[in-house]
């Protein structure tokens, strides 16, 4: 008998067998995994995101095991909790409040129940096919569901929460002219988890001052994008200034650590205890060290030079498989991006579930790995390129494009 249910400990992580094994990773490094055999691919999946400076960078690694030398979990405040925040709060501009938790689900479900203590308010919006964690709040109309597509005139709805259509002004206009008891709308920079679905511009300052003049808050989720497209958050880059704004993922470089950011008006409401925040495990050692150190190399990562790369492979693969007359596109930034059959990139969910192919997903993950290369299986899946993704592994990557282009054409 099996004794982990369902084999793997988050459900989204399932590849499936080939030539009748498991894929078990033995090891990663840099821009590399390894499986049980010994064999090395080129890794995209990049623990879906969360080693952006690559697998086991040496730097994290290093600041990890002394932190763990020097004991795992104190329950008492510590030294590196503050450092953490501070390094951390120094990439955020305004939002210079830390609460460091240890998923990006858990820094969401913190966010929504900020927003409500400040507001007054119970509803959260998110967005129809967004993705926010696995938390109840949130958990609800994500890519695939029947509810995303938001087929009908009526909103769909699930205790308190509403969904919203991603890159339309007219239903956000519409929200707010049908409730008033909005205490958040919850959004994430690029629907990463809907397959890379890019903002239109000035969309997301439409639903931001939309927000604000109706009074509800502004939590940008960016347990994904934060500190890809440059070292802070996409939606400053993009010119939003959200009232709240959830990280993970990369701060920690593959560490369980994730935070909520907030202004100093706004922690307030943590400190004089109307939010309630715990957690065993919130701002451990291990974590903060983690996110310490992740930040210093962030500092020196030439992220122009990182999107301009990625950029160049999505190009490639685009070329390899229009070489053997089929058409391929993408979505989304150099450093993550979602591969479309066809050859016009959606720009909302609606176009995203037309151009879905589930076989060509799978396909393309199957002779990927063929070839060299992981990646994600999911339907509305990402492939990443991390820091340490040089020449020799793009090449490798954008040669296993190729070779899949020609599985393809045969
Ligand atoms: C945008 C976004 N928000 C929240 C989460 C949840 O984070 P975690 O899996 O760390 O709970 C994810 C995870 O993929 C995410 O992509």
């Amino acid at each position: 008998m099996q004794h982990l249910v369902g084999g793997i400990s988050s459900a989204g992580r399932t590849v499936p067998d080939l030539n009748g094994r498991r894929f078990l990773v033995s090891k990663a490094q840099g821009p590399y995994v390894w499986d049980d055999q010994g064999r090395r691919y080129v890794d995209t999946a990049l623990g879906f995101g969360a080693t952006f400076l690559g697998h086991t960078d040496p730097e994290v690694a290093q600041a990890i095991h002394q932190a763990i030398d020097k004991g795992s979990m104190p329950a008492y405040a510590h030294a590196l909790e503050e450092e953490a925040a501070a390094s951390l709060a120094s990439h955020t501009r305004n939002l210079a409040k830390v609460v460091f938790l240890n998923s990006g689900s858990e820094a969401v479900h913190l966010a929504c129940r900020a927003a409500r203590a400040v507001t007054g308010r119970r509803k959260i919006v998110k967005m129809a096919a967004g993705y926010d964690g696995w938390f109840d709040d949130v958990a609800f109309g994500n890519a695939g569901s029947h509810e995303a597509a938001m087929s009908s005139n009526e909103r769909p709805s699930k205790d308190d929460t509403l969904l919203l259509r991603f890159n339309d002004r007219e239903d956000a206009d519409l929200l707010f002219a049908e409730c008033t008891d909005i205490a958040a709308i919850i959004l994430e920079p690029m629907m990463a988890n809907a397959g890379c679905i890019l903002a239109e511009a000035g969309y997301l300052q439409y639903v931001a001052s939309l927000a604000r003049k109706h009074g509800a808050l502004v939590i940008m989720d960016e347990v994904l994008m934060g500190f890809r497209l440059h070292a802070g958050l996409a939606s400053h880059l993009l010119g939003v200034e959200p009232d709240m704004a959830t990280v993970g993922k990369a701060i920690g470089n593959g560490v369980a650590v994730a935070a909520l950011l907030c202004s100093p008006e706004f922690a307030t409401a943590f400190d004089d205890n109307r939010v309630n925040r715990a957690g065993t495990y919130n701002g451990n050692p291990l974590a903060c060290a983690a996110v310490k150190a992740a930040m210093s190399v962030v500092d020196t990562v030439d992220y122009p030079a990182i999107l301009q790369a990625g950029n160049q492979l999505r190009e490639r693969a685009v070329g390899a498989f229009a070489s053997e007359g089929i058409s391929i596109c993408t979505s989304g930034y150099g450093t993550v991006f979602t591969v479309w059959r066809g050859n016009k990139e959606p720009t909302n969910y609606r176009e995203a579930i037309a151009i879905s192919d589930p076989g060509f997903t799978s396909r393309l993950h199957v002779e990927l790995r063929r070839n060299g290369v992981m990646s994600m299986h999911s339907l509305y899946g990402r492939h990443y390129v991390s820091a340490r993704h040089d020449e020799h592994a793009l090449a490798l990557c954008a040669e296993a494009f190729a070779g899949t282009a020609r599985q393809f054409a045969t």
